[in-house]
């Protein structure tokens, strides 16, 4: 494609516990001509998402990326050079598009872009339409939680647990939500609606969820794993249901902390249970047609917070796991889409 430099960041050895720069490589290639079938894009938004970390050590629910190749991350990009009929010069697309200015798309891979719905603005396609799904499911699928019950969520203020948080308050729960920091915990109160927050930094987790809980916990929303998982395991109901999320205080560990705790699910008959949002995936139009719905009604506060540059990926990435960021991480790496390519 007319002699333009591709940059990309390749992932070139596997960290075993945080990751950082010396795990990528940062390379200028060139942009192949397309196959038939073929798309070229060029990338917008890169979504930055704790799972990520996952994606550089180990196999999961999908594999490793392997060494030597782009860094995998969800994103936005412009179709600038089609060789498919499915996809139309200028269109905007959203899927793994990975950490470089040009994705080259084809094959099986093409299964994993789509179109952006129209007239929805690339910030909210990867906070509310993206993150806000796995809250969505975890909360009522999973969850299920109902009027009148006690919910708990951690990593309140980050991009999921925030929309869990108002989610379980729109279907009539008592909230409570745990994060790092005055700033984050005075938003939960005064801008998300919760009815508590506990600051973890700050304050005793297990004492804090005893007073701000004091008829028990219902559901928890678990986005955080540790010693935090096992403080409200020590508080739940008869029945209580453990949404697990995500386990962020371990991801740059080398190993998962034990509980303590678990014991509590046998007497109290509760039930904790995994979450992958990509399961959910038939569901997706129905749940973004609730969410949108919310969000233009007002009911629903999204943060989202833009870091810019491609050369910035790893580091802005690493927000995430010192709660730098508040609410979605996302990163600009080109201007918005040029007219002229409609
Ligand atoms: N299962 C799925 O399908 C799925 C899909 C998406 C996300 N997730 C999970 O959901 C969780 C939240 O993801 P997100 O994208 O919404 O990120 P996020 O909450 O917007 O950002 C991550 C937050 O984690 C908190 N954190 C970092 N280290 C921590 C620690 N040691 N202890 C407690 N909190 C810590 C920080 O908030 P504080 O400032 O409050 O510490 C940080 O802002 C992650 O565990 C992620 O893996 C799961």
């Amino acid at each position: 494609m007319s002699g333009r430099k591709n940059r990309q960041w390749l992932l070139v050895s596997r960290p075993e516990g945080m990751f950082g720069e010396q795990n990528f490589k940062w390379v200028e290639t060139s942009i192949p001509a397309l196959k038939d079938g073929e798309i070229l894009l060029r990338n917008l938004w890169l979504s930055c998402d704790p799972a990520q970390i996952g994606w550089m050590k180990v196999d999961t629910y999908t594999p490793k990326v392997p060494l030597g190749e782009v860094m995998r991350a969800i994103g936005i990009g412009q179709v600038v050079e089609s060789r498919n009929d499915g996809f139309k010069v200028g269109e905007l697309v959203f899927g793994f598009v990975g950490w470089q200015d040009y994705a080259v798309v084809g094959g099986r891979d093409l299964n994993a872009i789509q179109g952006l719905p129209p007239h929805t603005p690339p910030e909210l396609q990867l906070s509310l339409f993206s993150t806000g799904m796995t809250a969505y499911f975890g909360v009522t699928d999973i969850g299920r939680v109902q009027a009148g019950e006690t919910f708990v969520v951690s990593s309140a203020a980050g991009a999921v647990g925030s929309i869990a948080g108002q989610i379980a308050k729109i279907l009539g729960a008592r909230v409570v939500g745990i994060a790092g920091g005055p700033v984050k915990c005075e938003w939960l109160r005064k801008e998300a609606g919760f009815d508590a927050a506990i600051d973890y930094r700050a304050e005793k987790v297990g004492p804090r969820l005893s007073e701000t809980c004091p008829n028990g916990i219902d559901v928890y929303f678990d986005n955080v794993g540790g010693e935090i998982l096992d403080e409200v395991l020590a508080r739940i109901n008869l029945h209580a249901r453990i949404v697990m999320c995500g386990a962020i205080s371990d991801y740059a560990s080398r190993e998962y902390r034990p509980l303590r705790n678990y014991p509590l699910l046998i007497t109290k008959r509760g039930r904790m249970e995994g979450l992958i949002i990509f399961d959910y995936a038939a569901q997706f139009a129905e749940a973004a047609s609730v969410l949108g719905g919310w969000y233009a009604a007002g009911r629903l506060k999204q943060n989202v917070d833009i870091a810019v540059g491609l050369e910035n990926a790893p580091k802005t990435l690493a927000r995430l796991f010192t709660g730098e960021n508040f609410g979605k991480q996302l990163l600009r790496i080109a201007d918005p889409p040029l007219a002229v390519l409609f």
